[in-house]
């Protein structure tokens, strides 16, 4: 656990759900989860054939005959797009906005439910018309654009399996993912805006494309102006839309057909392709939006995501629009053109519920309350906050300065592997903690264990599992059944789910997150394995040996502290060290390299042989170093400690 984290913990400091809110919440007490708790299966099944609208209604909840491969409302039949799109303008609703969708240049686009599903019917042909058909894997390569929620609805409109690759990885990085799911087509844009700069997206899936002979297409977006190499295999997205026939019907798609992929990465070097399927996705979406966000018709809600991570999916596609919400998207970071960038957004549109990473609120703390100040951001109502622990002192100045005392914090934890929420306060119904993810939403049941899997006693850390399956679970790894057994099943038993995460409950049964406790690190909500940097740093012909770490960094929760032993006759100098972290940024992504690298000339390893990690993160976050009697070269580690010092300026 992280000394910071267990530091901050003050269970003493509560703030009730505020009356005028609780007056009008959705949930204002625990009926749900006594439902839930009486019969599972049956709370999980009531819910599915009120929420959704089937094709053909399911007869059975959950199977699960065969553990950890669990099918939810295996007999149903239905489509996603139907139940986000159709189904609200069948009912009238739809001239209601989606997408306010605002441009990092400025540039604003307006989308009704009408237009969306116009635009998804044409582009779901546009698919058909260059041979895609149901089960075939599209990968989506593309800035915050309205064709990336597009695409995705396109692909799940004709019952293709969508895997969208964040726009920030590298040719070889997406090469690898296109690999894994022998996609066979790309859809990218001629550029991204980011900072004011514009990213080579089709340059950069050009060069993906040449080692990935599957691909038969690429559908490019025009965004940027930019020129673009072009070949016979390339098509413009407008040319194809403008080709295409206007009505595609919704592919019934059975309950646990494959919605999509999303590659995340785990212990080991290869990212890990978790499937979702459709029906308990979009069940878990939809009613965890609808309680962790207190959504209502009038809302104008914005989820910051980018689709290349699950929270766009489930926060800004499915769990939104089958709720018939209007969300906000905007392309840029929020540090462009500046830090009030999104307040002048929530100012603009009077957004009622704003839903970001940490990493942003501790960016736009730094900015300075004033940033916030000289915006009017009083339609806010309810404030989120997901993908990495919430420092408590960025808790309360979101809840002063943003959300001026009067809007509840929900601190969202899930996984890409949970496809929705898992723990949260309610709203409504929650008193909050700085720092506190507080509890489980109905139905779930989160267990803190020991090493041995016995339920750990209240105040002691221990691993967070899952004991009860639940409709929205990842149902494998892409190809990879083993892999999915090894990797969440198999620590605890094959009803366990083991999240990778360490937790504790307080005296009031509240849970608080303490980070992983495995070799994955949350770099600004980014999930990153240190296997993955490590082997990318060894491919590099200087390095022979290497270790990464996450250490802590006041921003962005945590950096990546790199540290490299060279190749015999290779010399360390400033300029390698630029190499270095270079070379891992155009193999994995600019937001995976190294924030410190270090020589070092040997790794500090035990007389066993084992890295000693805990003593190389002392040394990255300028900590003393304790006990190193058990090193076998003790001085080693005083000459890496003097560089890092020196690096970091300490
Ligand atoms: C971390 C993002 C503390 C956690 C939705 C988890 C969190 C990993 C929180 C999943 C939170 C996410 N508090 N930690 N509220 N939310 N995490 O797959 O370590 O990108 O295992 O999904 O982020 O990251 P992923």
């Amino acid at each position: 656990m992280s000394d910071a984290i267990e530091a901050h913990m003050d269970e003493t400091r509560r703030v009730a759900p505020p009356a005028e809110f609780a007056k009008h919440a959705r949930i204002h007490d625990r009926s749900l989860h006594d439902e839930a708790e009486a019969d599972f299966t049956g709370f999980w099944m009531k819910r599915a054939l009120e929420e959704i609208t089937w094709t053909k209604e399911p007869t059975v909840s959950l199977n699960d005959a065969n553990p950890p491969f669990y099918k939810w409302f295996e007999d149903g039949e239905l489509n996603l797009t139907y139940n986000c799109l159709d189904r609200h303008v069948e009912a009238g609703g739809g001239d209601k906005v989606a997408y306010t969708w605002i441009g990092e240049p400025g540039d604003e686009r307006v989308i009704t439910y009408r237009e969306l599903l116009a635009d998804v019917e044409r582009a779901a042909n546009a698919l058909k018309d260059l041979g895609v058909g149901k089960g075939d894997r599209v990968a989506i390569y593309l800035g915050m654009v309205p064709e990336l929620p597009i695409s995705m609805l396109a692909c799940a409109r004709i019952g293709a399996i969508h895997s969208v690759v964040f726009g920030g990885f590298a040719a070889s990085a997406l090469a690898d993912r296109i690999q894994d799911a022998s996609c066979k087509l790309v859809i990218t844009g001629d550029g991204a805006w980011r900072r004011g700069q514009i990213i080579p997206l089709k340059d950069i899936v050009d060069e993906a494309v040449a080692m990935c002979p599957t691909i038969e297409n690429v559908l490019v977006v025009r965004r940027t102006e930019q020129d673009v190499a072009w070949t016979d295999n390339d098509i413009w997205w407008h040319d194809a839309l403008a080709a295409a026939a206007p009505n595609c019907p919704p592919e019934p798609m059975n309950a646990e057909d494959v919605l999509f992929m999303l590659y995340t990465s785990g212990t080991t070097a290869k990212p890990k392709g978790i499937v979702h399927t459709s029906g308990g996705y979009l069940l878990g979406a939809i009613l965890s939006h609808q309680w962790v966000f207190d959504i209502r018709p009038d809302d104008v809600y914005w989820c910051t995501a980018d689709c290349g991570w699950v929270t766009g999916h489930t926060y800004v596609v499915y769990g939104p629009l089958a709720n018939h919400t209007t969300g906000i998207i905007y392309e840029g970071t929020p540090a462009h053109p500046t830090w009030e960038r999104h307040w002048e957004i929530v100012h603009k549109h009077k957004v009622t519920i704003y839903y970001t990473a940490p990493t942003a609120i501790r960016a736009l703390i730094k900015a300075g309350p004033e940033a916030v100040e000289k915006y009017d951001v009083s339609s806010l109502r309810l404030l989120g906050t997901v993908g990495e622990p919430i420092n408590p002192e960025a808790w309360i100045w979101y809840h002063e300065h943003v959300g001026g005392e009067r809007c509840p914090i929900v601190d969202t934890w899930w996984q890409t592997e949970t496809g929705s929420i898992v723990l949260s306060p309610l709203p409504g119904l929650s008193t909050t903690k700085p720092g506190s993810a507080i509890g489980p939403l109905p139905g779930m049941k989160p267990v803190i264990v020991d090493e041995q899997g016995a339920e750990v006693a209240t105040g002691d850390g221990g691993y967070l599992t899952l004991q009860r399956p639940w409709p929205s679970m990842l149902r494998t790894i892409w190809g990879d059944d083993q892999r999915f057994v090894d990797t969440y099943w198999n620590r605890f038993g094959n009803t366990v789910y083991f999240t990778g995460d360490g937790a504790r409950t307080d005296h009031d049964g509240d849970i608080w997150l303490l980070g992983r406790v495995d070799d994955v690190i949350n770099v600004a909500g980014h999930r990153i394995s240190t296997t993955e940097i490590e082997s990318s740093l060894v491919g590099h012909p200087a390095v022979a040996e290497a270790a990464a770490i996450g250490a802590e960094d006041p921003i962005k929760g945590e950096m990546i502290a790199a540290f490299v032993i060279l190749r015999d006759g290779i010399d360390q100098s400033e300029e390698l060290r630029a190499d270095l972290a270079g070379h891992v940024a155009t193999d994995i992504g600019k937001f995976a390299k190294p924030s410190l690298l270090l020589f070092a000339p040997d790794l500090p390893k035990t007389r066993s042989g084992k890295i000693m990690r805990r003593l190389l993160k002392n040394i990255a976050e300028g900590k003393e170093l304790g006990d190193a009697t058990t090193l076998r070269d003790p001085a080693i580690i005083q000459t890496i400690k003097a560089d890092a010092d020196r690096q970091m300026g300490r």
